[in-house]
């Protein structure tokens, strides 16, 4: 039985005095697991890449259980995992037209990918100029794993406006950005918010003028546009047949629907990936050697990734790249006739769109309501960017779409009879006490609150997270929150977001 402490309200578990049977391991478990939504439903068009297929689905299992307990923090004692991983690179090589000279490395995900073009390129930037702030230029639209990045490793992130229409980077913008502080330039392909691709070569061009690392950020679209070109659908090339790419990243968890956990990063000169690395000799244990930013590593998701790539073969994702423009097409014929705006001309299975009729932030709720998941999205006012729902559309959606659009009438119609929703007059209203406005904040601004923080978190945290009834966790309607992000400079956003994520976390909620 566990010991459980009544603490402030939350409750506490301590370490089991008594073990649980395997039977209560798997009840809770499972208990646990009924609060989640269904990744197999086809009702989520958020972060579940599903194929659709149970077969894929159980070798995968297989594969990972396989090799869940190899960790390949020593190279020396689990030598499969390196022949997995070079097949792996080799596939994805393949896939981007790398030379013999391009390598790669397998991570776990597309951020730690960025990581280390991030380092390579920051180190390739120290070698050429000494050590002074790097930057990385990109699109507005581009993924905030740069941000993180360059909070992690000492850069600034430079966000340029895209196109209004099309929603594609800008070249003449970025060539203008980029100086001589610039140690990366960034395209992505296609970018997470709309799904529209940046125009790589003509990125390519300026980053060999101006002689900086350029990285395509292919997390989405490295394993799925390569098979939409070959049935026909109009994609540029954004791979290394184009001088001036310096890296790719492409993520086997998205669209090559492998396990949860795998990324990679292929550099086009194996010197870049030197840079990328991490070797330390200097303590009395063993040698260090980290391709990636983590140390222990099971090889479970690299085993699952093998067999995804081989059981599906070119012919399986030629299949699912043809279920995928089936969805995508019922999709976007969907939207068009209940008269939403399309973002963009979606070219990637990644589509977004905005309403001039109804609140999209309401309408993402009411089809929460009715078991879909969407991603509202709060746009750019400066820029021109309205409010979207962005839809990651996926083989297992061929099935599904047709309700989708059903229901997401009903919705429509819902949300337009409902009174106009007060929230955004609230939230507007709170940012005024508080003295802010959406978008205004400089550095000192910023450094002053941050000085007084812990302060205000002590006096004020619960008191807020009652005000904007999250003391019990996050609501299920979003529609407050989305509008709260739109009415207050996004610095405080953080801010609040953050201390309530620790609070959810503490509280388990
Ligand atoms: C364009 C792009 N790059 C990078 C990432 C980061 O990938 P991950 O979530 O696997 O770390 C994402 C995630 O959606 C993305 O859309």
């Amino acid at each position: 039985m566990l010991i459980i402490f009544i603490l402030k309200g939350a409750v506490v578990m301590v370490f089991p005095k008594k073990p649980y049977s395997k039977e209560e391991i798997i009840d809770r478990l499972e208990e646990y697991a009924r609060l989640d939504a269904d990744p197999y439903s086809g009702k989520l068009f958020t972060i579940a890449f599903e194929s659709g297929s149970e077969e894929l689905r159980e070798l995968l299992h297989r594969a990972f259980t396989m090799y869940m307990d190899k960790n390949i923090l020593d190279i020396t004692e689990f030598r499969s995992a390196i022949k997995l991983e070079k097949d792996i690179i080799d596939i994805a090589k393949s896939l981007m037209n790398a030379d013999e000279e391009a390598v790669g490395t397998f991570t776990f995900g597309g951020t730690e990918s960025v990581f280390l073009a991030v380092k390579a390129a920051r180190d390739t930037f120290f070698i050429k100029k000494g050590f002074q702030i790097p930057e990385i230029v990109m699109p507005v639209t581009g993924h905030p794993c740069y941000d993180k990045a360059a909070e992690y490793m000492g850069l600034k992130v430079v966000r340029v406006p895209v196109d209004p229409e099309t929603l594609e980077g800008n070249p003449d913008a970025i060539k203008e950005a980029v100086t001589d502080n610039t140690a990366m330039l960034v395209g992505s392909v296609p970018n997470w918010p709309f799904g529209t691709l940046d125009p790589i070569k003509e990125f390519a061009e300026i980053a060999e003028e101006k002689q900086v690392w350029f990285h395509v950020d292919a997390c989405v679209g490295g394993f799925v546009l390569p098979f939409l070109k070959q049935l026909g659908e109009p994609i540029p090339d954004f791979d290394f047949t184009i001088p001036g790419v310096s890296s790719i990243s492409m993520d086997p968890h998205k669209y090559a629907y492998s396990s949860i956990g795998a990324s990679i990063i292929l550099f086009r000169k194996s010197f870049n990936k030197m840079l990328s690395q991490y070797v330390n000799l200097r303590w009395p244990g063993y040698p260090i050697v980290n391709p990636g930013v983590l140390s222990s590593r099971s090889a479970g998701s690299i085993a699952a990734t093998w067999a995804a790539l081989h059981y599906q073969g070119e012919p399986g994702y030629l299949d699912l790249a043809r279920k995928l423009i089936k969805a995508r097409n019922l999709v976007l014929d969907g939207l068009k006739k209940l008269h939403f705006n399309i973002m963009g001309s979606p070219r990637s299975p990644v589509v977004a769109f905005s309403s001039e009729e109804v609140d999209i932030f309401q309408l993402s709720d009411e089809m929460l309501n009715k078991g879909w998941f969407l991603l509202p999205q709060r746009g750019i006012r400066e820029m021109e960017i309205p409010r979207s729902v962005h839809l990651t559309v996926t083989p297992i959606h061929e099935q599904s779409s047709g309700q989708f659009i059903t229901d997401l009438k009903q919705a429509k119609e819902a949300v337009s009879k409902a009174p106009p929703s007060e929230i955004g007059e609230m939230a507007k209203g709170f940012g005024m006490i508080m003295g802010l406005t959406a978008g205004e904040m400089d550095y000192e601004a910023l450094r002053q609150i941050m000085n007084k923080l812990e302060g205000y978190i002590e006096g004020y945290g619960p008191e807020l997270l009652k005000a904007f009834g999250l003391e019990d966790g996050l609501p299920q309607e979003m529609a407050m929150l989305n509008e709260l992000f739109d009415a207050l400079p996004p610095e405080i956003m953080e801010l609040l977001v953050n201390y309530v994520v620790i609070e959810i976390y503490r509280k388990g909620l």
